[in-house]
């Protein structure tokens, strides 16, 4: 709901309230949602602002940059208007969140026919608020845009702790805390995709509480924040490394939408996020809707497969009880290693069978059909490669950076989005495949495109990625799109609005997972997080973990298999089918329950608790158990205080369960449950390195406590 007073718009979340003095363009007040009526002229004045230019904010880091056509570079923005309005500003060819709700739109306008609109939008059944900024030019000669930052908010004081999700490929989304007592602290990345070393997910922590920012975007972004004059400047957008853009008479410039929110703690917040990304975000037939259980041949198989191997395996995941096969990489032209056939999306049938005839046999199982492709990328060894060089992303007369021996395509050019949904339109139409497994594996390098001037190139790549994905979301509706690059390189809300799903990492090793899902959970619901079981040694880490820990880990996201059935003993098979009915039986608390984290000394885990709090499964991961150590403890959360619940240690993967227990939600939550004979079990898992994880399922009786 917004509210005007005077200058002052209330903008009331469920519970959050943020107010703003138009006419200032200042923040007075966000936080916890205010009762009653206000009065707010004793909060104004904050001098928290809502933009920043050179010259008048103060600061080096402002949200708005740009050169005049005469050699000028300052601005001088006033209040013109402000409305609010049913309808959600439109961003052409960018993401953004969609739902009912209410935006306040303020135009500033400078001098040299110059207008900057801020865009605020509340919906009625979310505390993250979605906020974008344009620039339009009313003038007579052309602006150079230097920056566009898609949200500004001033927050009081300094000393805030900046929560981070860093890292690389294999171990992406680590939480990083840095304090900013002074100066500038900068999360960004200019390599052309969200990528896996920072995520745009970021969090300032304050005596108040947390603020939440993420970015709906998937190529360079920056996220800043200074300490000037008091108060510390947030600021979220586009990357400005390497951007400049021309905003030629009677055009805008619109910037990617930005969401904040806040929250009192970290629960809060996760759930506030998860919450808005499940409504506001993912669209379309898997809004909401159970995931298939997934088997992917990839770490099977690598390239070494043929028709034979591949049905002996999706008939032994069949079996299992799985309800989606995956053939991934090295279905394709000549692609029997990855050296070549990026581009060459024809069937390689003397190795598959063809994909038409391969899909009907798997579906004749019983058994949905994926398939893995990498849409955006070209080998230099491949029929498209020799019939159209210009397609590669590369610059004339250099010698490009390969990665992973392939190029990037030229996405900022038409006929190369045509090319691409034309591609993937027909390889899912052959194949009748129903799940499409979108990679991206590498970084961008060497970035050019014919005409496209060098500050634009960026965006325009991505504004190329966001047309080819609108089109093919919308032509093929019920096909499940599952984004991936390189693992998890590209985990934001940009992909999440035409993939439901991301893989979340290459690493599937128990321990490692722990991390980077632990991570990822912060910002994204659980129903967006691939997890997959694989096979052990782990082949990413070489280290072992027993199948039980690997499945508990799983199911803290969509639940798949990453690993050959046909070469496991019939024992692992059995305990792999007693996961599968289990996480069937529970995956609708597993997928869209409240999900929180659990931790404690030497222990970390989930807890997802359904939506009525009549049931949850929680995880328990004890990571590095040692002979003579005390007893660890865990403190469950998300459950009713007031309910009894009967606890099962369950072991879905074991032929029986443990024990079960008694016990009120107040207890479970407040209490320390000490988790006896880690150190034992740790022995008898033969299991060496490996982590000692723990599942149980909790049911609300009757009684009440
Ligand atoms: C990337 C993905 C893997 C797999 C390979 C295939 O690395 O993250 O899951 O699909 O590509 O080449």
């Amino acid at each position: 709901m917004i509210r005007k007073r005077g200058q002052f718009f209330r903008m009331d979340t469920p519970n959050t309230t943020l107010v703003i003095d138009a006419e200032r363009a200042e923040t007075v007040y966000y936080g916890e949602r205010l009762s009653g009526a206000c009065e707010f002229s004793a909060y104004t004045g904050s001098g928290r602002r809502l933009f920043s230019v050179f010259g008048r904010s103060g600061g080096s880091e402002y949200s708005v940059a740009f050169f005049h056509s005469d050699g000028g570079f300052t601005a001088d923005f006033s209040f013109a208007r402000a409305k609010v309005s049913d309808a959600k500003p439109v961003l052409p060819d960018l993401p953004s969140s969609y739902g009912e709700g209410k935006t306040l739109e303020l135009r500033y306008t400078d001098p040299a026919k110059l207008a900057l609109h801020l865009f605020f939008t509340v919906f009625e059944d979310s505390d993250v608020i979605a906020v974008s900024a344009q620039l339009h030019n009313a003038g007579k000669k052309p602006v150079r845009l230097q920056r566009l930052m898609s949200l500004q908010l001033e927050l009081p004081g300094a000393g805030y702790r900046i929560h981070t999700f860093d890292g690389a490929w294999g171990r992406e989304r680590h939480e990083t805390v840095h304090t900013l007592q002074n100066g500038t602290f900068v999360n960004q990345v200019s390599e052309g995709y969200s990528s896996h070393m920072h995520n745009p997910f970021v969090v300032a922590e304050g005596p108040c509480g947390l603020f939440g920012f993420n970015l709906v975007y998937s190529g360079n972004h920056k996220e800043a924040f200074e300490c000037v004059g008091g108060v510390t400047r947030a600021l979220i957008g586009i990357n400005d490394a390497f951007f400049d853009w021309e905003i030629a008479p009677g055009e805008s410039f619109f910037a990617p939408e930005a969401v904040v929110c806040f929250a009192p703690d970290e629960d809060a917040l996760r759930l506030r996020m998860h919450a808005f990304v499940s409504e506001h975000i993912v669209r379309g037939r898997w809004k909401k809707r159970e995931r298939p259980v997934l088997f992917n041949n990839w770490e099977g198989t690598y390239f070494d497969f043929d028709e034979q191997k591949i049905l002996a395996i999706a008939a032994a995941a069949k079996e299992a009880g799985a309800e989606l096969f995956v053939l991934d990489d090295g279905w394709f032209g000549k692609r029997d290693s990855d050296t070549c056939s990026l581009g060459d999306w024809q069937d390689n049938a003397a190795k598959t069978g063809g994909l038409a005839q391969l899909g009907e046999k798997v579906r004749a199982m019983g058994l949905e059909f994926g398939i893995w492709m990498e849409p955006e990328m070209i080998n230099e060894d491949s029929d498209l490669y020799r019939a159209h060089p210009g397609y590669a992303m590369k610059v004339p007369g250099r010698t490009p950076v390969r990665q992973r021996h392939q190029l990037m395509l030229n996405l900022a050019d038409e006929r190369v989005q045509n090319f691409v949904v034309r591609a993937v339109s027909d390889v899912l139409t052959r194949s009748g495949a129903t799940y499409l497994k979108w990679d991206f594996n590498r970084h961008m390098s060497d970035c050019y495109g014919k005409g496209v001037p060098a500050g634009e190139y960026f965006h325009r790549y991505m504004l190329g990625f966001y047309r080819v994905a609108a089109k093919l979301a919308k032509r093929f509706p019920g096909v499940l799109f599952e984004g991936c690059a390189g693992g998890g390189g590209r985990f934001d809300l940009g992909i999440l609005c035409y993939f439901p799903q991301i893989w979340a990492s290459d690493d599937t090793d128990a321990r490692m997972r722990t991390d980077i899902q632990r991570g990822t959970s912060y910002a994204y619901p659980q129903s967006s997080i691939g997890a997959h079981v694989s096979a052990c040694p782990n082949h990413q880490t070489g280290d072992d973990n027993t199948l039980a820990a690997r499945f508990n880990v799983a199911c803290g996201g969509v639940l798949g298999y990453e690993l050959d059935p046909t070469k496991l003993s019939e024992e692992e098979r059995a305990a792999i089918a007693r996961q599968v009915a289990f996480y069937k039986e529970h995956r609708k608390t597993l997928q869209f329950g409240s999900q929180y984290r659990l931790c404690g000394e030497g222990v970390e885990g989930y807890i997802a608790v359904s939506k009525d709090e009549a049931s949850a499964v929680a995880v328990v991961n004890a990571l590095n158990v040692l002979p003579g150590q005390p007893d660890l403890f865990v403190r469950f959360k998300g459950l009713n205080p007031s309910c009894v619940y009967e606890v099962t240690r369950a072991d879905p993967s074991a032929a029986a369960d443990g024990e079960t227990f008694l016990a009120g939600g107040d207890l479970l939550m407040h209490g320390c449950l000490p988790l006896h004979g880690l150190w034992e079990e740790k022995l008898a898992q033969h299991c060496s390195g490996g982590i000692v994880s723990r599942m149980y399922l909790f049911k609300k009786t009757k009684q009440r406590s």
